[in-house]
């Protein structure tokens, strides 16, 4: 048995914030960046944050990219049997934000987690939710990535903020004989965390505890993520019997587009291939995959 994509769909919030934009809130607090740095050293054109006056979470924005796959894979949301969200951003504590798509779509019932791995959750989501098909009892699966990132940025400190931003992205699989997910790969080295990219806040007892922004060593990441991101692909490429240089689309982490640049180069994959969605989103962490995706679906690939 595989489990095979049948539908994606994604959502943005409304506000959606140029380069230009944010520079010019930013001076307001006497902290400098540009357009042309935010560019030519990320790619990122704009982002998109959203307003809690509006209402606009974490599960919102889910809520809208799962009705929208679910839509488009033309089911009915009363036939999925397990709701996969990846997240770092989840809306409180408890309920997940799974639970809250599995209310909002009328899919009571089925089987409802999030799963915490930042910006390589979608994949972790995608791969559980595979092997759960393959292994049965479950038929169709929604997996979400969903992130407000905006509420975890400092805003004085120019080297983060300028690179995130909040979007959902997400896709019906369904099990079925015929190929689909031909293999996965995933890693994690939890001794880079602290010291390279974390948010060390916690709850206890009624108070926030640590540091509840993003810190990042921005240098250390790149190289990690060039490494990592180019090691991965090689042997999922492997595992599942193709050439990397043969692959018809690319679909990377949309951090920065230098890393993705490099990472492409190195497995030989023409750029022209690889879909680019930094630009207008900056790095949405576990959204960022399903929502560059869902772009490509939509661009007609
Ligand atoms: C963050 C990143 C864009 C910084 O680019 P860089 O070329 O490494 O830049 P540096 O951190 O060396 O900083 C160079 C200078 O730019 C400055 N700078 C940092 N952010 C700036 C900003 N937004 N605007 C203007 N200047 C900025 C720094 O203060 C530094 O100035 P100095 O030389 O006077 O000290 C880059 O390291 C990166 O993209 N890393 C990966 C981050 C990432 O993808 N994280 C998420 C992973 S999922």
């Amino acid at each position: 048995m595989y489990s095979r994509v049948i539908g994606t769909g994604s959502a943005l919030p409304r506000r959606r914030i140029s380069n230009d934009e944010l520079a010019h809130m930013l001076a307001k607090s006497g902290i400098q960046t540009s357009d042309e740095w935010i560019r030519t050293r990320t790619g990122i054109e704009s982002r998109y944050f959203c307003t809690p006056e509006l209402q606009e979470t974490t599960s919102s924005l889910a809520v809208v990219a799962a009705d929208k796959a679910v839509k488009s894979a033309g089911i009915k949301p009363e036939s999925i049997d397990l709701i996969i969200v990846a997240t770092t951003t989840p809306d409180m504590v408890f309920p997940s934000v799974a639970c809250h798509v599995q209310v909002a779509l009328g899919a009571q019932g089925c089987a409802a987690f999030d799963v915490q791995a930042v910006c390589a959750g979608f994949i972790y989501a995608l791969n559980a939710a595979d092997a759960m098909l393959r292994a049965g009892p479950y038929r169709r699966a929604l997996v979400i990535g969903a992130e407000t990132m905006s509420r975890l940025l400092d805003m004085s400190d120019r080297s983060t903020c300028v690179l995130f931003g909040d979007g959902a992205g997400a896709v019906v699989l369904e099990s079925s004989p015929n190929p689909g997910i031909l293999a996965a790969r995933m890693y994690a080295d939890g001794r880079y965390g602290e010291k390279v990219l974390a948010v060390t806040a916690h709850l206890n007892r009624g108070e926030l505890v640590g540091d509840p922004f993003i810190r990042m060593d921005g240098r250390q990441v790149f190289k990690l993520a060039v490494d990592g991101l180019t090691q991965s692909a090689r042997e999922v490429a492997d595992l599942a019997c193709v050439r990397t240089e043969d692959v018809a689309l690319f679909v990377p982490h949309q951090a920065n587009l230098r890393i993705m640049s490099m990472v492409s180069k190195k497995l030989g994959i023409n750029e022209e291939k690889m879909i680019k969605t930094v630009a207008e989103h900056g790095n949405t962490s576990a959204a960022s995959v399903p929502l560059a995706l869902d772009s490509a679906v939509r661009q007609g690939w």
